[in-house]
Order: C-alpha cells, then structure tokens, then sequence
C-alpha cells in the first residue's frame, strides 16, 4: 500500500473506532500522573500527537497544562475529541494535521504520541517531523507497538480476521475481548472491545524495539530511557513508552 491509501484507510478506519467507544478520564488521568508526572504537565504547552478521542489531551488540560493542542487525521476523532472537551470544560485546541506532512509549525514543551506512529506509512518520517516541533529543552513521550518473536502470529491472525466482511468486525471484536479477557478496562481506560478491534482490524500497523527507537533519538542527539516495557498483560499485545529528550535524563 502506498502512503496515500495508507492514510486513507487508517483515517477512515478511526472514524469509526473513535466515534464508537470513548475512553474513561478519571483511568487516564491516574496514567498520565503515574508516568509522565505532573511537573511534565502543569503550565507546559503539550501537542498530543494522534490524539484520538482527545482523552490524553483532555486530561493533561483538566492537570493544568498552559496549553493542549491535539492534532489527529481522522475527522471522527476530532469531533468526539471536540466534544470531549467541552463536557469537561477545558480549552483544547483540536485539529487535522497529518503526521507526515505537518502543517503544525509550533514548538511544545512536551509531546505525547502514544499508539500512533506505527499506524503511519512511514513511522520514522513521523518521528522525525515531531522531533521538529520539540523546544530544545522539550520532551518527547512515544509509545508503539513492541516487536517481539510473535509478532508474526499476531500480524497473521489480523490478516485472516480482516477477511471478513467488515459488519462483522465489531460483533467478532467483541467475541475475542470475552475469549482473551475478563476485564472491562485497559489501565488507560479504554473499553476492551475497541481495543480488539483496533488491535486485529487497523489497516496498517508496524512493530519497534525501545533499541530500534533509542537509535532514532541519538541519530537527533537525544537521550532516551525506556518508561514501561509493556503496557499490557503480555509483551506480544503491547505497546512500550519511551522519553527522549535533549536534557539529563531525569522524568
Ligand atoms: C490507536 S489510535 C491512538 C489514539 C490516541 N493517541 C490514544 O492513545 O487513544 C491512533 C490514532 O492515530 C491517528 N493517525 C494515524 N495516522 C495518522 C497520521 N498520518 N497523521 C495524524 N494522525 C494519524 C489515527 O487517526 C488514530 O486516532
């Protein structure tokens, strides 16, 4: 697939997804506070890369950030993000941008780009570009998809259930959420069900090493240290999150 059709796909793929299931603050927020901190968030200007239903962009606002803006490029995503933050009464700034050609010019204190990347064509393209948009004494928290010796498994099963006709997705989404697990959240919280459907159903997604990233931030003179090895139950269905900064590596 080429970048256009990439983008296309994943953009209309989360029009659905995101218009669909709407994460829990209060689950998020506790996230955001336990590995970011709030001496990375209160009066920072943050960009959260791929913001999704807005929920990180929401909730580092509702932490006190002097500014938020969330860019995404799925349409469906900015609307529930919109209206995410007007339920919460905070002022986000939500727009379109795509990753790889980057309309945004501005440079944050802190950006935050969890799962997102890897759903690009190009996933270094779109480090690289947001790497642009850090102030010098910025930080830059990443979270993707982490390679293991099963992934290949994981990449076939997704292959075979995308076969199907996609009105069937969510019914089967929700039948492997009962099969694999019993609990209702993800710590960050997100419903079960969207998560298996974004899991096996995404169009385009790609796997990294914390090693593979760490090289990506030396090659721009940035340190980097390795927050969660795996953010859920098995190394194979995780994602890892990273810091990289230009400072000391202290969080
Ligand atoms: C798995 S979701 C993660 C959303 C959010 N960061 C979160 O943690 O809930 C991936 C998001 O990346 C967005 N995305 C994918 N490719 C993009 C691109 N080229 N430019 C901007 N956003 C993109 C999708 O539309 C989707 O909302």
């Amino acid at each position: 697939m080429d970048e256009k059709k990439i983008t296309k796909e994943v953009s209309e793929f989360y029009d659905v997804v995101w218009t669909k299931y709407l994460p829990k603050v209060e689950e998020q927020k506790t996230f955001l506070l336990k590995h970011i901190g709030i001496e990375n968030i209160k009066g920072k200007t943050i960009l959260d890369a791929g913001c999704g239903t807005g929920v990180a962009a929401v909730c580092f606002k509702l932490l006190g950030a002097k500014e938020v803006v969330g860019i995404d490029i799925s349409e469906g995503a900015l609307k529930t993000a919109r209206m995410l933050a007007e339920r919460n009464k905070v002022d986000v700034i939500f727009e379109k941008d795509n990753l790889l050609d980057l309309k945004l010019k501005k440079k944050f204190d802190i950006i935050h780009s969890f799962g997102v990347l890897h759903h690009t064509a190009d996933c270094r393209k779109s480090f690289d570009n947001l790497v642009r948009l850090l102030k010098p004494d910025g930080k830059f928290y990443i979270a993707l998809y982490l390679k293991t010796p099963l992934t290949f498994l994981q990449q076939s099963a997704r292959f075979f259930l995308r076969l199907f006709p996609k009105s069937m997705w969510v019914f089967i989404s929700s039948q492997i959420k009962k099969l694999l697990s019993g609990k209702k959240n993800t710590k960050r919280g997100f419903d079960g069900e969207g998560d298996m459907l974004d899991w096996f159903f995404v169009p385009y997604r790609t796997h990294h090493t914390p090693k593979e990233i760490e090289g990506w931030f030396r090659e721009h003179d940035m340190d980097s240290q390795l927050l969660i090895a795996k953010t859920g139950r098995y190394a194979s269905t995780s994602n890892f999150l990273m810091l990289g900064s230009h400072g000391p590596k202290a969080k």
